[in-house]
């Protein structure tokens, strides 16, 4: 991107909005990680269009078939653990760094975001390294257990579940609560890779507009939010958040 530019005023535009509100959030999706080359799951190339979620994402699925479900897990465990943060993760980071109160909330499972060196991270949906007893409810990272068809439980020997939400549970309400709590607080919502087509993560941004905070969105298609957002960027996140990051950064180095 030249100075010339037009995208260039509206980075600056979106690092001043970011800057000025006293509380900032990302909300983000799939598309963050895209990048770190773990697939999305809409559009063309997503999981969803080779994997039926009621055969893998549900807990009737794990039910019936948990040698199928744990197939699939440890394909995505291993793809999780080959990828690496993006520039998108890291710039999120660093915004963290940066901004006096700046939180990041996410429908991904694989950790990127806490990879990257995000701290301030609500994970909606679990993560893809951890497994959970389906009876005494322990958590292990799945690098403490054996790698299994049916992996089973450390302590008590029965069988361990991804620890991850599955379609027709419920989120942790703990982390509903503060989800919710911060769509309703937060000045600005930073929308990042998200098709915004799963609840509740779906309704942040009409919670948070709400009380009129500020939207940017990031993503290559449109989605609900886009004609209501203050900035729409249809670019990559790793290509546009870094250089939002950059302009914080200046910002902040020039104040000190
Ligand atoms: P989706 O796969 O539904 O949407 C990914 C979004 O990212 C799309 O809107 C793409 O346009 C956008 N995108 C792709 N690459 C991008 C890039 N490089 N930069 C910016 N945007 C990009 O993923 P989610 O919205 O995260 O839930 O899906 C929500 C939930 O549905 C997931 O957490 C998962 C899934 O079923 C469960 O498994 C419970």
């Amino acid at each position: 991107m030249s100075e010339s530019d037009p995208e260039n005023s509206l980075i600056e535009k979106a690092a001043s909005l970011i800057r000025e509100a006293g509380k900032a959030t990302a909300l983000t999706g799939a598309g963050i990680s895209a990048e770190s080359g773990i697939p999305t799951f809409r559009g063309k190339d997503g999981l969803w269009q080779k994997y039926d979620p009621e055969e893998l994402a549900t807990e009737s699925a794990f039910r019936q078939n948990p040698e199928r479900v744990w197939e699939w897990y440890w394909f995505r465990i291993d793809l999780v653990r080959k990828a690496k943060p993006n520039p998108g993760h890291l710039a999120l980071a660093e915004m963290e760094r940066l901004h006096p109160d700046f939180m990041v909330m996410t429908q991904n499972v694989d950790g990127l975001h806490f990879r990257a060196g995000s701290r301030n991270v609500l994970e909606f949906h679990g993560n893809i390294m951890r497994a959970r007893c389906t009876s005494c409810g322990r958590k292990f990272d799945v690098d403490e257990i054996k790698r299994e068809k049916l992996p089973r439980c450390p302590e008590c020997g029965d069988l361990l579940r991804p620890d991850v939400v599955w379609f027709g549970e419920s989120l942790d309400p703990d982390v509903l609560e503060k989800a919710d709590k911060r769509a309703r607080e937060t000045d600005l919502l930073l929308v990042v890779g998200t098709s915004l087509l799963v609840y509740p993560a779906a309704s942040i941004p009409l919670l948070a507009k709400e009380r009129e905070a500020r939207i940017i969105e990031v993503n290559l298609e449109e989605t609900y939010i886009s004609a209501e957002a203050d900035i729409s960027f249809r670019n990559k996140a790793g290509e546009v958040l870094p250089l939002i990051a950059e302009r914080l950064r200046r910002y902040y180095e020039n104040r000190s």
